[in-house]
């Protein structure tokens, strides 16, 4: 009897963020890269979620290979309506070196990403154990009068999924471009979620999208030319 209520007082200490695979495409949805990857072995990112609808609230876990750096940095999912970084709703799970892990949301504007704080998340736990970064948490559906937290039951969003580091305790660009979901994703699915390649950021969209008649105006001439005098 001793034991199991040392047991029990113990239980919230070792509170862990485990991430599991055990589920995948019955029980939650899962993003798994590289494609097919085995958790705890060759994955290098991995997320799932699960409707938890008695919450009003979507269970999520993210797991992230650091190697190569000290084991800190960050991991994220964006909810976005284009495939772009910009007008994101986000959620990051962080742990900077020296101190303890944490879950905030974040909202981005162009390229810009900025921390929000914790209101509509609940059970953020982030460990880090061989430089793999674990994270799990709840995200609410939506926030009353919080327009940017997304409400992820009454519409569908693309998933960004991504990981970067932490700079004097402030997430920063990340190493790679984050991938995002094929399709926009219901949050009741279970379907293994598949990831295409992201665009660059709204801005440089526009930039590009502005730029193409130019380009191919200086090109046509440049041909017309070539074909005038030689
Ligand atoms: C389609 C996916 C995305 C693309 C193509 C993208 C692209 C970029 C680019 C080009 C920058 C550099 C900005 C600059 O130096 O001016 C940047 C910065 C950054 N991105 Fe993304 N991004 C994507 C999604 C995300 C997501 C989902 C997150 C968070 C979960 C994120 C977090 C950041 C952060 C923290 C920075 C550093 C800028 C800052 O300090 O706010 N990005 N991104």
């Amino acid at each position: 009897m001793m034991s199991l209520m040392l047991i029990c007082a113990l239980l919230p200490v070792v509170a862990m963020a485990a991430v599991s695979n055990a589920g995948c495409g019955s029980t939650k949805a899962c993003f798994k890269s590289p494609e097919g990857c085995t958790l705890y072995t060759d994955c290098t990112f991995f997320l799932s979620y699960v409707d938890n609808a008695e919450m009003s609230a979507v269970d999520f876990e993210m797991l992230a290979d650091r190697s190569g750096t000290d084991g800190s940095g960050w991991a994220g999912v964006g909810f976005s309506t284009d495939k772009s970084m910009g007008s994101d709703s986000v959620v990051m799970c962080m742990k900077p070196a020296s101190e303890e892990g944490a879950v905030q949301t974040a909202f981005t504007t162009g390229t810009t990403n900025a921390l929000t704080g914790t209101d509509g998340l609940s059970n953020g736990v982030v460990t880090v154990t061989n430089n793999i970064l674990e994270c799990s948490f709840t995200r609410n559906y939506s926030i009353n009068g919080n327009a940017n937290f997304y409400d992820i039951e009454s519409t569908s969003y693309y998933f960004l999924i991504g990981t970067g580091p932490i700079t004097s305790g402030t997430p920063t660009e990340h190493e790679d471009y984050p991938c995002a979901s094929d399709m926009k994703l219901d949050i009741t699915s279970k379907d293994d979620i598949m990831c295409s390649d992201a665009h660059h950021s709204s801005e440089e969209s526009n930039n590009v999208a502005i730029m193409s008649p130019a380009a191919h105006l200086i090109i046509f001439m440049c041909g017309l030319v070539m074909a005038l005098f030689y």
